[in-house]
């Protein structure tokens, strides 16, 4: 069966749910602090707690929004919200007497208690008030909501979801690349289906997937203001122990496991730069996602592609047009890796399409750095003005003034090339018949080397490192790592190492002596900002865990 048509696992107890992570840290411990917290706090015990792991992305950064498959791994720190319902008492005027109210507690004091219930307005059905200006951890618990709330509790229906008590706590550090936002909402979409008991995918009787949790996770994801692709979401929920996930998201979501070379071991250091996404979407994150759409749009134009006046089209679909491809033609649903790779490396020379009229593609300095303008790309993508807006700008927030199509394609296509290079690399070196296996350590120089190119390629043509970014991943590859990065949407947060098993102590040690910004940190808080994870260690499938008895 599919990764994403299996239900989502149901835990009884911490030994099968950890056990079947490989973890050798204790967790009950956190676990079983949240429920007695939880129970001192709400004054009864949980009935339910919920589990969203973050991910590292090892390779595959920026291109989820334009269809292309990553390669992301679930790490062991993670998210939970412990839950139960509350029994609302008549008459009562107070906002969490409220059907749907919600008592949101966090165990971290930075995060303040929150008591909100969802409206009904018509026409748009369910209201939660979510603040896009400022981060703030209950919009996460909101966008979690808005989902069940949307499937489970139609307007027109008179059902009415049960009010609940909540106590969240996480180890995925914020604003640091490892995907905290997707854990809290994935966490915080189980939470709410736990208590409202909604175990099935609404429309049927059947389980819900781990496939449709992704999609409700990434639908209600992009309220708090960020128009991220599936990669988060889908590494959360549908991660497998030991192994990168290699995830495809056209025609549609797909996965399949990728064992990674023995003797591979993956370091998270993190820059201690906070990038905050939704704060800075309209000129980072949301202004690439529009970048690189518009510059799917005018590939396609200039290249004979036919499309939809109102379609906004990704470069996976473009690229598949071009090539005339069949859909469900190869075992990956799409047209096979070897097949894209081709397709992927004659595309590369009509990149220029994408570039300010007289530019060179070998232009250097500002001619090339100056992109182009709004009026520039209306009429290069052939609509007009009125439909350029309505297509591209009425939906997102952006501010610029120019566009870099052309540097943010190339970013794209390469990236593409190289999730399909590491990933066979991999698959190679994993492969139990000789005649294909290499040496280990030449693989993994082999993948060290793509996730140095990504990084040189996330910093000059996707410009989303920061130099704290780049002097730590250059750090790192001169302390041993085969490759370095930045992990997740960049711009600060933490850098991705590949480093030999028996290098990682060594390593460690290096960076927690030579990056500036980590003098002066004490040893527990160095453990916390520079730490080594198994490859796919604690990745598990989203867990939805009924609360019995954690430590029996
Ligand atoms: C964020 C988004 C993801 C992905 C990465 C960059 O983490 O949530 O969807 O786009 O940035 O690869």
């Amino acid at each position: 069966m599919r990764l994403a048509d299996q239900s989502i696992p149901v835990y009884t107890n911490l030994t099968d749910l950890y056990g079947s992570l490989g973890s050798s840290v204790n967790h009950a411990e956190r676990w079983d602090n949240l429920a007695k917290e939880f129970e001192k706090r709400f004054g009864r015990p949980p009935a339910y707690i919920t589990r969203a792991p973050g991910r590292i992305n090892i390779i595959g950064e920026h291109i989820d929004y334009a269809l292309f498959g990553v390669l992301p791994a679930a790490i062991e720190q993670d998210i939970l919200i412990a839950c139960a319902p509350r029994q609302p008492s008549d008459n009562s005027q107070e906002i969490h007497e409220r059907p749907g109210s919600v008592v949101a507690e966090n165990l971290n004091p930075k995060y303040t208690r929150q008591v909100f219930a969802p409206s009904q307005r018509a026409p748009e059905g369910w209201h939660l008030e979510i603040n896009t200006n400022e981060l703030r951890w209950e919009s996460y618990v909101k966008a979690g909501y808005y989902g069940v709330l949307s499937r489970y509790f139609p307007p027109d229906s008179n059902l009415h979801p049960t009010p609940v008590d909540l106590l969240a706590t996480g180890s995925v550090p914020s604003g640091s690349g490892v995907s905290s936002s997707a854990a809290i909402v994935v966490a915080s979409t189980l939470a709410f289906l736990a208590v409202n008991n909604r175990r099935t995918s609404g429309s049927t009787d059947a389980p819900l997937s781990k496939g449709e949790l992704v999609k409700m996770a990434m639908e209600n994801e992009t309220r708090v203001g960020v128009n991220s692709g599936g990669m988060d979401q889908a590494a959360s929920v549908m991660s497998v122990n030991s192994s990168a996930l290699y995830i495809t998201f056209f025609p549609i979501l797909n996965t399949s496991p990728v064992p990674l070379p023995s003797g591979a071991k993956f370091v998270i250091s993190n820059t201690l730069v906070v990038a905050d996404k939704v704060v800075t979407a309209k000129f980072r994150y949301n202004l690439r996602v529009v970048e690189t759409l518009v510059g799917a749009r005018i590939l396609a134009h200039k290249l004979g592609v036919k499309l939809d006046i109102m379609e906004k089209v990704t470069y996976r679909e473009v690229l598949g047009r071009i090539v005339k491809e069949q859909q469900d033609c190869g075992s990956d649903g799409d047209m096979g890796a070897g097949s894209l790779i081709v397709a992927l490396k004659s595309i590369m020379r009509s990149l220029t399409h994408l570039l300010p009229k007289g530019v060179d593609a070998n232009a250097e300095g500002d001619e090339q750095q100056m992109g182009l303008t709004m009026e520039e790309m209306i009429e290069m993508s052939g609509l007009s003005q009125q439909t350029f807006h309505e297509v591209y700008l009425s939906w997102i927030d952006v501010e610029a003034t120019h566009f870099q199509l052309y540097k943010r394609a190339k970013h794209v296509f390469t990236e593409a090339l190289r999730v399909l290079q590491f990933r066979k690399t991999s698959l190679d070196a994993t492969d139990a018949s000789p005649s294909l296996s290499l040496n280990p350590s030449t693989s993994l120089e082999k993948l060290g080397n793509l996730m140095n190119e990504s990084q040189k390629s996330c910093r000059e043509l996707f410009e989303c490192s920061c130099p704290e970014l780049d002097m730590l991943a250059k750090l790192c590859r001169e302390a041993g790592a085969y490759g370095s990065r930045l992990t997740g949407a960049g711009w600060g947060g933490c850098a991705v190492s590949l480093v030999a098993e028996d290098q990682v102590e060594i390593f460690i040690k290096k960076i927690k002596d030579e990056y500036p910004p980590y003098k002066g940190l004490k040893e527990e808080q160095l453990n916390d900002v520079i730490f080594a994870t198994k490859p796919g260690s604690g990745a598990c499938g989203m867990c939805f865990l009924r609360f019995l008895r954690l430590l029996s």
